[in-house]
Formats: C-alpha cells, structure tokens, sequence
C-alpha cells in the first residue's frame, strides 16, 4: 500500500492507516488499534463500518456529541461568510462571543485563545503582570503556587511545573517561578504564600490525574487564603468546565468564585480548538495592546462556534443531564466488580481496577472488541461520555466494563 491510494480514494485497510501513522507522525500517542471515519451523537464509526459508543468524549472537548447539528449548522453559516481575520480588524462574531461567554461564567472580560494550554498560559502571564502592576511584587520575583499531579498542558512553561516525570523528563531547562504543594492540603498552599506568590492555579477537580476530587471544603479555603494574601486564584476548567460536571463550571458546586478560569476543550463544541481566559476586568485589563495575542484567537469561524456552544449551555439542559445521569453513572460504577474504588462528579468518573484484573490497555482493548471507547491509564479507567449520552447507552457501556472486569 502507497500513499498514492489516498488520493484515489479507495478504500484503505485499518491496519494500514495504523502503518501510515506509526511511519509518518511523531510516536507521542499509543493510540487503541481503531481508525474512526465518522460520529455522531455518542456514537463513532471505523473506516470498516463498526460502530462505538465514545465514553471519552476527546477529554471532554465533545461534551455535546460527535456534530451536534446546532454547532454545526453554526459553523456552516459561518464558513459560507467569513472565517478568519486576525485581530488587526474587528469581525462581528468576536465581541458577541466574548459578552455571551462573560455572560455564561459570571465573568466580566474575556480574553480568547485557541489551546487549553495556551489559556493557561495566558492566565500566568496576566498574573505575573497583575502582580507587578497592581500587588507590587518586584519585578522579576512573581511566584506561582501549582497542585502536584496538575496537569495543565504541554508547554515549556507548564511542563516546567509538572510534577510527571514522563512529561517533564529532557525538556529542560525549566521556566522558575512556581511553587509544587500537594493537592488537597490546605496548610501546604498556606505555607507556600509568600507577598511575591500571584496567583494559586488549581483544577477544581484534576482529570488528568484521575478525576481527583478535593476535600470537601478546600477550594473554599483556596479562595479564602488567596483573598487574605491579595493573591488571585485562577480555575483551570479547561476539562472540568462546561457542564462536565453538573453545572457550568465545577467551582460552581463550592459556592466560589475564581478570579480568571481558564476554558477550552467543550468551548470548541468539537470542531475546533477554541480556548479563553476569563475572570476580572480589573485583571485582565493589566494587559495593554502588543503585550499578548495570538494569529487564530477569537477568529470568526471559532466565536461563531463558541456562540452555539454557549447557546446550548445556557438552558442549562446539558448541566442537568450530567448530574442526573451523572448520578445513575457513579450508581452503576459502585456495583461494578473487581475495581479497587471509583471517584468523580456528574458525568465524569475514574474506575480504579484491582490488582489481579486485566491491565488498563488489556481492559482499553477488550472494551473497543465490545464497541465501547474510553481511555485506561494505567490502572485507572477514565469515564467521560458525552453528555449527549442517554440511561441505555450508558448501561450498555458499564455492562461491558463489567464483563471485561469479571
Ligand atoms: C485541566 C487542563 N488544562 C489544560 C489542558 C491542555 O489543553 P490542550 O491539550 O488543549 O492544550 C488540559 C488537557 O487535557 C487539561 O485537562
């Protein structure tokens, strides 16, 4: 097989689109032996016509399904008038997009990017600017005070407060200016701040770690030792955000609010990368023009997008989806056999496996000969179907988990 068939548009075996992959791109996944053609809904399907149930999601990024018509429809619109400008000229999506989703979080300024990781670090950045210009910390001295376990992206900068061996292994020499406590541990975070600390940069809840929840009562501490410290605390919702949880953003369950949260994946509706700061104005406005940007942040084809994401999360249909069926969800998972625990919120949940069972990518691999797709890392099995799933379809996956687990 040549590459050459692809232009003739034969049809192309699984295994050697698996062969092009492994030859020509860089080897940073290990991905499951599935070759996804079409979606729809909760439901995907391989380029040799069997369907799975998606109970990943993309890490959330499809919170609302595989081409949910609406955002797609908005993006077809979209495409047929203009799709990009940069941000030399005003488009007439942009200002839109940035007061609906200000509107949607309770936020005040919005400030659009196209990555997770690139949010997070445009949320460090105003920061560190906010601490010179307005705490008055020294130039040059601004401390950021991170969770171990985080996972906040794969940049220098983030990786350079990473506490993954695996993602940080080689890629020094690091960015300085962070300081690591464990999550959860309220007097750790205290004994970090100092008058130079900027910000705390927490996930509310961390995914990549495992759909770590904290303790009941810390993010309220959180907030109230960054107001004692005049520090601000930003929420890294990039994958906790947008209804994942039951509600529009996981700090929403604390009664607390952030002072800048970072937001992507669900933000794109599965179309695009779409991504954003949000929080204060007073915050956000450190950062003056030129200082920051970005050439695809706030392009039209994404805030026409983020528009009909928005849109569905204001009737607050998809919020309520994942806490009722959430609740069903961790109910299933509870009677499961051969788990060691599970832990999670809404519709959003890891499943440690036992010891003795088969290994995360043996239990990965059973699951797709069953038609259902999610993610085991290690010994921990990562449950975050769209939210667009329905009771059946979540029955239909937690019976195969069952039985691969038997
Ligand atoms: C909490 C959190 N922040 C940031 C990121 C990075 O997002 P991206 O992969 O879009 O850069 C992720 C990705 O998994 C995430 O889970």
């Amino acid at each position: 097989m040549t590459a050459d068939a692809t232009l003739s548009h034969g049809h192309i075996a699984a295994h050697d689109h698996i062969a092009f992959a492994e030859r020509w791109s860089a080897h940073n996944y290990h991905p499951l032996p599935v070759v996804l053609a079409h979606g729809e809904g909760a439901w995907v399907t391989d380029v040799d016509g069997r369907r799975y149930l998606d109970f990943l999601a993309g890490y959330s990024a499809l919170n609302f399904g595989h081409r949910h018509p609406d955002i797609v429809a908005a993006a077809t619109a979209q495409l047929d008038r203009l799709t990009l400008t940069g941000r030399a000229f005003h488009h007439d999506q942009f200002g839109l997009f940035c007061r609906e989703l200000a509107e949607l979080t309770g936020t005040e300024m919005v400030l659009p990017s196209n990555s997770g990781a690139e949010a997070v670090e445009s949320a460090v950045k105003i920061a560190r600017k906010w601490a010179y210009q307005v705490k008055g910390v020294p130039d040059g001295t601004a401390e950021i005070v991170v969770a171990g376990e985080n996972f906040h992206g794969r940049t220098t900068t983030i990786v350079s407060f990473s506490t993954d061996s695996v993602a940080r292994n080689e890629f020094g020499p690091f960015t300085p200016g962070f300081k690591i406590v464990p999550y959860g541990d309220i007097d750790a975070l205290r004994s970090a701040m100092t008058e130079n600390s900027a910000a705390v940069l927490l996930e509310p809840i961390q995914g990549e770690a495992g759909v770590v929840v904290p303790p009941k009562g810390y993010l309220a501490e959180v907030r109230q030792l960054c107001d004692d410290n005049n520090t601000l605390f930003i929420a890294d919702e990039v994958q906790s955000g947008l209804a994942r949880t039951g509600t529009t953003l996981a700090l929403d369950h604390e009664g607390i609010r952030a002072d800048m949260y970072t937001l992507g994946k669900a933000l794109g509706g599965g179309i695009l990368p779409v991504s954003a700061v949000v929080g204060r104005a007073d915050v956000l406005g450190v950062l003056k023009p030129g200082e920051h940007g970005s050439t695809f942040g706030g392009n039209p084809l994404a805030c026409a997008v983020g528009r009909a994401v928005i849109r569905l999360l204001e009737t607050g249909e998809f919020q309520e989806r994942s806490r009722e069926l959430g609740a069903h969800l961790h109910s299933r998972l509870g009677e499961l056999e051969g788990v060691a625990g599970f832990r999670g919120r809404g519709l959003w949940a890891s499943v440690q496996i036992a010891e003795g069972r088969p290994t995360g990518r043996q239990v990965s691999e059973a699951l797709a000969e069953r038609g259902v797709l999610c993610k085991v890392a290690e010994a921990n099995l990562r449950v975050a179907p769209p939210l667009v799933i329905t009771r059946e379809e979540i029955d239909f996956a937690v019976d195969a988990i069952a039985e691969v687990l038997r």
